[in-house]
């Protein structure tokens, strides 16, 4: 993160034509079986060693029915922290592994094109970025510092962002699903990322918490700000924690018609996307 301006704007042209000739070469690369492609390891340090989680609870307090009523955007959060108990459900619902399938492969609470799993998840906090492994419901200390300031600025200065008690981060690894789907594979891609979201959405207002999926941000900035390897690409920012009941999120009012091109990013705290930074 303290690269040089030129630095990081090389790193950025790299990083597009890497996921560039990935998605293409993959057109040719039509496996039959999903691909086991090596991880690029992280350049940097860990903290510390593994975060053990607790199991996911597989039985709640809330139905799925009385969850999909109540979900909703939540941009304002009382100032209290997520315990391990929350990081491990929360992340579960978006990633975890929940069975086996056949040959004892791992297989996850959302649905992947052919099993090929292009989706990674983070959690920041006051505490620093911590990455999801699913095999091992564990996380990864990756960094010790509080990146929250910079993703908001990396999303256009939304600053919820910045005071959410936690971030949760889901990026995309596209090789994984383009060695097999070739050009479909960046539809696969979101699509994934949008079942995940949807379920940390709804495992959030099942713990009586809440959440907002942001995509308006920008790529490059945001991929400096984790050190994502040049192989992935962040998809979307959660910010998750216990809704403030006294600053109520305001709802979205504008009418559509004066959206359609562009959304401006409005103060902090409403709704809507951003307008898409190029
Ligand atoms: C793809 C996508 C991108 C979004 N990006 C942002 C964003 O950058 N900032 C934000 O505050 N909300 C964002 N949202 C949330 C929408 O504004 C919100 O879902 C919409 O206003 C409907 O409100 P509801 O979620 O409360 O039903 C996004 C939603 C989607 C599906």
């Amino acid at each position: 993160m303290n690269g040089s301006i030129a630095a990081k704007s090389r790193g950025c042209v790299l990083r597009r034509l890497y996921c560039l000739a990935v998605l293409i070469t993959g057109g040719v690369l039509l496996a039959a079986d999903a691909p086991q492609l090596p991880k690029k390891s992280r350049p940097r340090e860990r903290v510390a060693g593994n975060l053990q989680l607790p199991p996911p609870v597989l039985s709640g307090k809330m139905s799925v029915e009385e969850a999909l009523s109540k979900r909703r955007s939540v941009r304002r959060f009382i100032r209290r922290e997520l315990g391990l108990a929350e990081i491990s459900q929360l992340l579960w619902a978006a990633q975890g592994i929940n069975r086996t399938g056949e040959g004892e492969r791992n297989l996850r609470t959302a649905p992947s094109a052919g099993q090929t799993y292009p989706l990674e998840a983070y959690v920041a906090t006051q505490d620093g970025l911590f990455h999801y492994l699913p095999r091992e419901h564990q996380l990864e200390w990756l960094d010790g510092s509080d990146l929250r300031g910079a993703l908001a600025e990396a999303a256009a200065q939304q600053e919820f962002i910045r005071e959410a008690p936690a971030v949760i981060i889901l990026t995309a690894v596209p090789a994984r699903t383009s060695a097999r789907y070739g050009e479909q594979a960046p539809r696969y891609i979101f699509l994934e990322a949008g079942h995940a979201a949807q379920n940390i959405q709804l495992q959030s207002t099942a713990l009586e918490m809440g959440s907002v999926c942001v995509a308006g941000f920008f790529e490059e900035s945001v991929a400096e700000v984790l050190e994502l390897p040049d192989d992935e690409i962040p998809v979307y920012l959660i910010p998750v924690g216990w809704p403030d009941a006294l600053q109520p999120t305001p709802i979205y009012a504008e009418p559509l018609s004066s959206t359609a091109d562009v959304q401006s990013p409005g103060p902090a705290g409403t709704s809507g996307v951003p307008a898409t930074p190029k």
